[in-house]
């Protein structure tokens, strides 16, 4: 019997993955927008219903086009927007019930770099100030000497060098800017850190170095990564599990090497075939989707993928699929049935 993935406390993703550190059950956000002078407004469900266990050390990479909620997703995690439903706990705390005092507390223990790190800098704060402002505001450090001396020390660990110290944003180049956006979510010892497309920007070689510097962060500070990116090639490198959206759903999920090995959903499928592999035995024939992917505000009725999807039969119009545990991973296709 298969069961119907709702409660990610049956779902682990990777079972041997210890106690989750971040756990999201259902969760959704919606946007009121407005069409026009003459349309009534309209509810953008921009997540509808997501659910997943991370563990201490490890990695969840979400992937999934532009518009599928990916960004929307960073934001509830990191506390930025609330919920609309569902619930979001860390470590075993449900933020929503939480009072201000624990909230604050939760805060500290997620934090967020960006793509761009140039938004999230501010332009007039030197590295060093950018650094200990996150001390100062939470009470953190005895005084300004021990504040300087943590920052100095967070530096040097992302690699950039004490003279750095003082200097402006605009003064690095985007890998190193990076490494600062890193550094400064770290100030505060965050149990995870959402990165949504936190490599999307740099050019090709310095993008490794900034995963291999996240990969060594990870194995000495136990964080638990949540990634976000439309880069199957990344993501394949860094993730430990894989959860696959559309349209705001998760269509497939799993441990990374189930689903880039044996993609089950037709979306995965064609996303894997569209990344360019160096191993023969791991290339595929590639799959073109038809069409244009549809408007949130416009979700097709049934599965939302099935516009789209080259197996796409009558019963897909009539219900939208749930998630069912097949194998290692979880997948929302009524084609796929054991
Ligand atoms: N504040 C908002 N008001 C209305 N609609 C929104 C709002 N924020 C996001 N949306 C809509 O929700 C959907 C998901 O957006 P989101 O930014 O989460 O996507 P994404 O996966 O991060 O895309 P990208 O890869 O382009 O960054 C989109 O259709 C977007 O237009
Ligand atoms: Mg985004």
């Amino acid at each position: 019997m298969s069961a119907v993935v709702t409660d990610p406390n049956t779902h682990p993703i990777t079972p041997d993955a210890g106690e989750p550190v971040l756990r999201a059950v259902n969760l959704q956000r919606r946007y009121a927008v407005a069409r026009s002078l003459f349309k009534a407004g309209a509810t953008v469900k921009a997540l509808d219903g997501v659910s997943f266990n991370v563990s201490a050390g490890r990695t969840l990479a979400v992937v999934g086009e532009s518009g599928c909620g990916k960004s929307t997703l960073a934001r509830l995690l990191t506390m930025i927007e609330t919920p609309s439903d569902g619930q979001l706990l860390i470590d075993g705390v449900d933020v929503a019930t939480a009072d201000e005092a624990a909230r604050r507390t939760l805060r500290r223990q997620i934090q967020i770099v960006f793509q761009n790190p140039y938004g999230s800098l501010n332009p007039r704060q030197t590295v060093g100030k950018a650094l200990m402002e996150p001390l100062l505001v939470n009470g953190i450090g005895a005084d300004h000497a021990e504040r300087e001396a943590m920052a100095r020390a967070m530096l040097a660990r992302v690699g950039l060098r004490p003279e750095h110290f003082e200097r402006y944003p605009h003064m690095f180049s985007g890998g190193q800017r990076q490494r600062i956006a890193i550094a400064r979510a770290l100030m505060l010892k965050p149990r995870v850190l959402v990165l949504d497309e936190p490599v999307s920007a740099l050019d090709v070689s310095i993008r490794a170095q900034v995963l291999n510097l996240l990969a060594d962060l990870q194995a000495e500070l136990n964080v638990a990564y949540v990634f976000i990116s439309h880069d199957l090639g990344v993501v394949r490198h860094v993730a430990d599990d894989v959860m696959v959206m559309y349209l705001g759903r998760c269509v497939e999920q799993g441990p990374r090497d189930a689903v880039f090995d044996q993609p089950r959903h037709p979306y995965t499928q064609a996303l894997l075939s569209a990344t360019p592999t160096v191993d023969p035995a791991l290339r595929r024939p590639r799959i073109l989707l038809k069409g244009e992917l549809p408007s949130p505000i416009n979700r097709p009725t049934g599965c939302a993928f099935r516009t789209r999807c080259p197996q796409a039969m009558p019963a897909c119009a009539e219900q939208s699929p749930e998630l069912v545990q097949r194998g290692p991973q979880a997948v929302a296709c009524i084609a796929v049935t054991s």
